[in-house]
């Protein structure tokens, strides 16, 4: 079986691709390109949000495949700062329109705190995540949205969804790499039934230069993305490496090798790689 055709089955039945081409920082214009290499080569998975300034570019570049809408799964993420019903709602109707699309296979709730306040404030807008996430519920009642989803939400975020609302967030989209590994949350989520999306696989290309990860790569005589991703691959995520160059998109899916359960015990404990000019990211530990 080919590493496309690999998926997990949410809690609501609809079977996700476990390999997923991110689009964060392809710009629009470039986007369409990058979108359609990756869908000739059989990648089936595509994440985007309305953040990345790139709906539009999928949507063109999913059409341009040539490949049945219905056999690729595209996922977008409700802004962070949209914690009403009336703004999250209204931003769904603008994400079909700029993607050209009639439903999309999911949306997530791009982060529990607008980025603002991430790294800064404690607040964690319970009752703005619920409202976001009525509307959402409501653009699933009206066929616009198969699934929907969190990103970045801690034990008690995930709590707030599952405790005072009729669905279960069916993924959580979170950081998972080499030297960055919240076990207690992704077996948090994993054991609710939650299927867990490893986001910046390669840290963002900061596991480039790491000479720890590059010794690991080299004894496995794959490459620092490869063994990244297998990594999170391993873990049982759905992964999200980022790539605008074909090449590398094509390397990144040949992950046919297995890490052994002890170097994946070493590779967990992994401590923090250095991010560089991206730690000023809030999803790096950074301020906004
Ligand atoms: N939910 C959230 O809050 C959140 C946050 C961050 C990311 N994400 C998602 O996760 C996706 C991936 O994360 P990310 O964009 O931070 O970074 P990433 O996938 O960890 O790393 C991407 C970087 O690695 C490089 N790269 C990829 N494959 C390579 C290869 N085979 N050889 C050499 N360099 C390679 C890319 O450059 P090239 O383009 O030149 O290949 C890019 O600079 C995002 O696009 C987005 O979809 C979500």
């Amino acid at each position: 079986m080919s590493i496309f055709d690999e998926t997990l089955t949410m809690n609501n039945g609809v079977k996700i691709p476990k390999m997923a081409l991110g689009v964060w920082e392809i710009p629009d214009a470039q986007t369409p390109e990058a979108v359609e290499a990756a869908i000739d080569m059989g990648y089936r998975h595509i994440d985007t949000a309305q953040a990345y300034g790139n709906e539009r570019g999928v949507g063109e570049g999913v059409k341009k495949s040539g490949i049945p809408r219905d056999e690729i799964f595209i996922n977008s993420k409700v802004a962070a700062e949209l914690k009403n019903y009336k703004d999250a709602k209204a931003s769904i109707d603008e994400t079909l329109n700029k993607m050209g699309l009639d439903y999309l296979d999911m949306m997530i709730i791009h982060n529990p705190q607008p980025w603002n306040e991430v790294n800064q404030s404690n607040d964690r807008h319970f009752e703005g995540n619920l409202e976001a996430w009525r509307a959402m519920e409501d653009a699933v009642k009206e066929g616009k949205l198969r699934t929907i989803g969190v990103s970045s939400f801690e034990k008690e975020d995930l709590d707030n969804i599952i405790k005072n609302s009729s669905t279960k967030p069916a993924v959580n989209q979170i950081l998972v790499h080499i030297g960055e590994t919240p076990m207690d949350l992704i077996n948090y989520s994993q054991e609710n039934d939650i299927v867990v999306e490893a986001f910046s696989p390669i840290a963002h290309g900061a596991a480039l230069n790491n000479p720890d990860i590059n010794k690991m790569a080299e004894k496995y005589g794959v490459s620092v993305p490869q063994l990244c991703i297998r990594y999170d691959w391993q873990l049982n995520c759905v992964v999200l490496p980022k790539s605008a160059n074909p090449t590398h998109m094509k390397s990144n899916a040949e992950i046919d090798f297995e890490i052994s359960d002890e170097d994946m015990d070493k590779l967990k404990k992994f401590t923090p790689v250095d991010y560089g000019q991206a730690g000023v990211f809030p999803v790096f530990g950074g301020k906004m």
